[in-house]
Formats: structure tokens, C-alpha cells, sequence
């Protein structure tokens, strides 16, 4: 058992969907756990989406243990960069989100850290392209509209080791998404969609979901001085190593560490949930 107690496993059923994958979600107060220092805030996995425009909204400090950009040069943790794509297998479609340099008109999004400097969230706003309008199900075999998968992709540095990961979040696009002009083109936004061979090929599929209530991991960054080793304590007089490695802290950052991970735990009490989609 990896799990503490207070973390139950709820199954969630995709309406409508074949039930041919088991995807597995850590969800906490309401947040997704991904594989990477961003914490997903919203949409929840699973959820009907529409309107004017799709939010995702990030947590990337890691809930407050990760300082935002710039990085001290020598931060043994950072986020490198974060992309974003919208794509599906039932309609063949794969659209981008972010790729980190911004098209004509924020059709496609500029590089999200660099977004709302100073702010730990990022609400990334995408105005849904043309090919998406309309409401309810599809109802014709060659429809844009259904389910698809928010694909969050983290360039990341954890604890000195460089990371490449993958977070699909499945939604489906059947809310009310009204005709306007102004929408842009979804050939505009399309890029090849890979095999789910090629996908796993591309990233690190080892990396679990970190640093969910009860989970271990220590963050070190610059500023982790061995009274915790994640960034949280305020600076210990004549703490030695910057990251807090050094032999002589090694004793006091597992102590700490547990300390603050002891008291999470009390906080999370009841409120975890590992969520296992059934698509
Ligand atoms: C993200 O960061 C990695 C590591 O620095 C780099 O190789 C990659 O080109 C960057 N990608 C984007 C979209 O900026
Ligand atoms: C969403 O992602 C999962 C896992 O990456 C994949 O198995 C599933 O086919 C994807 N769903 C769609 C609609 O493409
Ligand atoms: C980013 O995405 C846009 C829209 O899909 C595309 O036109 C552009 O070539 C892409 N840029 C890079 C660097 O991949
Ligand atoms: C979608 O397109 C992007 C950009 O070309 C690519 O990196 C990503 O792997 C593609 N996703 C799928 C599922 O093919």
C-alpha cells in the first residue's frame, strides 16, 4: 500500500465511451497531480467543455515549493517550459495549444511561464477553433467535436535530472460552442498526430505523479538550506550546502522533510482521491 489511508480510488465511468483503457488520476483538494512540477488546478479530467474559450488553469510553483522563473542559474529544479496540445484519436484532430511561440491573432499561444509574470497560476485561455463549433454530441461521422485529450507536456529539471513528460487529460468537447467570426482556423492550428507507439517513444512515461499529499519526494531548489530541502523554511543561519546535499544535512532534510510532509498529511485528511478513468 503506496498510498496513505485518507487516499481512496474512486472509478469514474465516461459516459458513452468505450471501455477499452483504465487511466488513473491522483486528484487532491480538487487538484491533479501530474508528472512534473505543474499541478493541474482545472479542467477536471473527464468534464464536458465549451463556451467561448477552454482554460487551463497550472499551478507551476509546485504549490509553493518551486520559486518562480527566472531560476537561479544553479537550481537543481525548474520548470523549462511547458507546451500544450489539444488532440483526439476518435477525430483524428491535433491542435496546438501552446508550443511556446505565439501565431497571428493568440490562435496558438505564446511560451506559458513567460505568461502572467509574477503569478504562481497560469490560466492559459485558448479560443476554441472553428471546426469545434456547435452543441451537444456530434452527430455526423465527420465531425470535429467529441472527446479529446488536453496533452500537457513539461520540460523540467527535478533534483539535478532532466525530464520530459506527458500529461493527457481526456475531455470532451459537447458544450455549446457558438458560431462567431472571429474563430481561427483549425487548419491553422494542426499538426501531424503520432502513433501512441511513436507518443511513448518521445517522453518519459517512468516519471509518476509527484508530490501529491503524502508523497515524499523532496523538492530541491536553490534555496533549500537542509530544513526541509524544498523551499518552504525560511533560511537556517550558517546552513552549508546551497541544495542542501552536503553529508553534514543529509540527517537534518530527511527529518524536516517528514515534519512538513506529517503536517500536510493532517491537512489532506479525507480530502485525497486517486480518480481511475474508465474510457
Ligand atoms: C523546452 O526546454 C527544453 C530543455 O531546455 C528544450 O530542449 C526545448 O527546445 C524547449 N521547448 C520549447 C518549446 O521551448
Ligand atoms: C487520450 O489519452 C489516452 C492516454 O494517453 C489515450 O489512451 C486515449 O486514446 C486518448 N483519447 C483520445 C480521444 O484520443
Ligand atoms: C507552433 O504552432 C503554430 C500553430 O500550429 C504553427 O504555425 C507553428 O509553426 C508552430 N511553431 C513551432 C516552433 O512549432
Ligand atoms: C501533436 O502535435 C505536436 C506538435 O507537432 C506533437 O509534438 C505531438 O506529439 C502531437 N500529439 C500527438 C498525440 O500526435
Amino acid at each position: 500500500m503506496t498510498y496513505p489511508k485518507f487516499l481512496r480510488t474512486v472509478l469514474l465511468f465516461a459516459a458513452a465511451s468505450r471501455l477499452t483503457s483504465a487511466l488513473s488520476f491522483t486528484v487532491a483538494n480538487g487538484q491533479i497531480y501530474t508528472p512534473g512540477l505543474a499541478i493541474l488546478n482545472s479542467p477536471q479530467p473527464g468534464t464536458p467543455l465549451g463556451g467561448e474559450l477552454i482554460e487551463v488553469s497550472l499551478d507551476v510553483s509546485t504549490n509553493g515549493r518551486l520559486p518562480l522563473p527566472p531560476y537561479p542559474e544553479d537550481s537543481p529544479s525548474k520548470i523549462h517550459n511547458i507546451t500544450i496540445f489539444l488532440y483526439s484519436y476518435t477525430t483524428g484532430r491535433n491542435f496546438t495549444i501552446s508550443n511556446g511561440t505565439a501565431s497571428a491573432n493568440d490562435a496558438s499561444l505564446g511560451e506559458i511561464m513567460l505568461q502572467e509574470p509574477g503569478s504562481t497560476v497560469k490560466h492559459v485561455k485558448w479560443i476554441w477553433p472553428d471546426c469545434l463549433v456547435g452543441d451537444g454530441q456530434p452527430t455526423e461521422l465527420d465531425s470535429d467535436r467529441g472527446a479529446y485529450n488536453i496533452s500537457i507536456r513539461q520540460s523540467f529539471r527535478l533534483n539535478g535530472e532532466d525530464h520530459y513528460t506527458i500529461f493527457d487529460v481526456p475531455i470532451s468537447v459537447t458544450n455549446r460552442i457558438e458560431e462567431r467570426f472571429e474563430r481561427p482556423s483549425c487548419d491553422a492550428l494542426k499538426n501531424p498526430l503520432l502513433s501512441p507507439e511513436a507518443i511513448r517513444a518521445s517522453a518519459d512515461f517512468d516519471v509518476p505523479a509527484l508530490f501529491a499529499p503524502g508523497d515524499s519526494t523532496v523538492l530541491e531548489t536553490s534555496e533549500s538550506t537542509g530544513n526541509g530541502g524544498d523551499g518552504l523554511g525560511p533560511t537556517r543561519p550558517g546552513a552549508g550546502s546551497g541544495q542542501g546535499l552536503g553529508a553534514g544535512s543529509g540527517q537534518g532534510l530527511g527529518s524536516g522533510a517528514s515534519s512538513i510532509l506529517g503536517e500536510r498529511m493532517t491537512w489532506g485528511l479525507g480530502l485525497g482521491i486517486v480518480a481511475a478513468l474508465l474510457i
